[in-house]
């Protein structure tokens, strides 16, 4: 590790998302990046003008046997996460990987001892566990301000990316089930889902998914990347409050709706005034501006230097890689 402090990184994979990455780090005065790997000389040619003063490799074997490098950003496509993810653990380094951290529990099981046996941070791309918006959100649902939550649903759907390998539940959903797992505190008991492909065949490109949580607490997921809307929204019910975290709005990303049903403890069956609706205010409570994106990325330098655990570690990662193999499967029998 450099002295003063700073954490010398190597980051692999620039495609559609590798650049955003590289930007972030490349601003941080914590991180000096010492190669940008792709397999793909055109990947990096396309950005070279932007960042000359850097080192492009072509082969991995470039970042691993490289003593200087300390951590590896890996953001690559999901079918080389765990090979990828394995061989710079064995190599030593600390390793930031893009969701989903791999495609069975299997995998992530041995990432995980792996990791604790080299000691090395691991750390997984769950964005949203660093949204200010989610944290409000988390910080509110600790202080019980949403009273019992009752369910919770969430809808992910655009046109594109469509991706050829992966389906629309790979891609989409370790956005929601990370949320959902970090809100409730809680992994879902059953789950069912139904899915189709519509563009290539055996690639699901919409899934609708219903989770049962412990204490009866409900939870529906629409993904897809075959739809005419833009739309990244959150809704958590409780009895007390009602929040919606909307990430395509520009501010105001969590409303907290002061709206309650309150029940009469005693009521004629007849009786249609049982359940009073309450409709109350609505608060947007002042977010950090920081974009979630520059917030994980910190996280991730600042556990590996000051060894620490990060919030999305292995076993995170494993629960939700646990939970979308039980939808798979549930997609599987359909
Ligand atoms: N957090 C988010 O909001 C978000 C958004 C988009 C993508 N992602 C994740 O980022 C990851 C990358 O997605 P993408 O859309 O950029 O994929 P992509 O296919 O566009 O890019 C992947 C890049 O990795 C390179 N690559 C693959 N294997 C390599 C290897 N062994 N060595 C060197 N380079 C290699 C490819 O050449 C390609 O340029 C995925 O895990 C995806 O789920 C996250």
């Amino acid at each position: 590790m450099a002295p003063n402090k700073q954490l010398r990184m190597a980051l692999v994979g620039l495609g559609y998302w590798g650049p955003n990455h590289l930007k972030t780090y490349y601003q941080m005065e914590s991180v000096k990046i010492m190669k940008v790997c792709d397999f793909r000389p055109d990947r990096w040619e396309k950005i070279k003008g932007q960042y000359p003063d850097l080192t492009y490799v072509n082969n991995l074997d470039s970042v691993l046997t490289d003593q200087e490098i300390d951590a590896v950003a890996v953001v690559t496509d999901v079918e080389t996460h765990f090979k990828i993810t394995k061989k710079c653990l064995e190599a030593g380094k600390h390793v930031f990987v893009e969701k989903p951290i791999a495609q069975s529990s299997r995998e992530v099981e041995e990432l995980i001892r792996l990791a604790e046996s080299q000691k090395k941070v691991l750390m997984v791309g769950h964005l949203l566990e660093y949204h200010p918006a989610v944290r409000e959100l988390k910080e509110l649902m600790k202080r019980n301000e949403l009273g019992k939550i009752l369910y919770g649903y969430s809808v992910r759907v655009n046109l594109g990316k469509v991706r050829s390998r992966e389906n629309a539940l790979w891609s989409l959903a370790p956005h929601d089930i990370s949320v959902l797992l970090y809100l409730l505190g809680l992994e879902p008991d059953s789950v069912t889902a139904v899915g189709k492909s519509f563009l290539r065949k055996g690639v699901d490109d919409l899934v609708f998914v219903t989770l049962h949580f412990p204490g009866g607490i409900l939870a529906h997921l629409h993904l897809s990347w075959l739809d005419p809307h833009k739309i990244r929204k959150i809704t958590i019910v409780g009895d007390k409050k009602m929040c919606v975290f909307d990430d395509m709005e520009p501010v105001n990303k969590l409303k907290i709706f002061h709206n309650e049903a309150i029940r009469q403890e005693e009521f004629d069956f007849y009786d249609e005034e049982y359940v009073k609706l309450k409709e109350g205010g609505v608060d947007c409570p002042v977010l950090s501006k920081t974009s979630p994106l520059r917030l994980e990325c910190e996280h991730f330098v600042n556990c590996v230097l000051e060894g620490k655990t990060p919030l999305s570690d292995g076993r995170d990662g494993l629960r939700v890689i646990k939970v979308i193999e039980q939808i798979q499967q549930a997609l599987d029998k359909q």
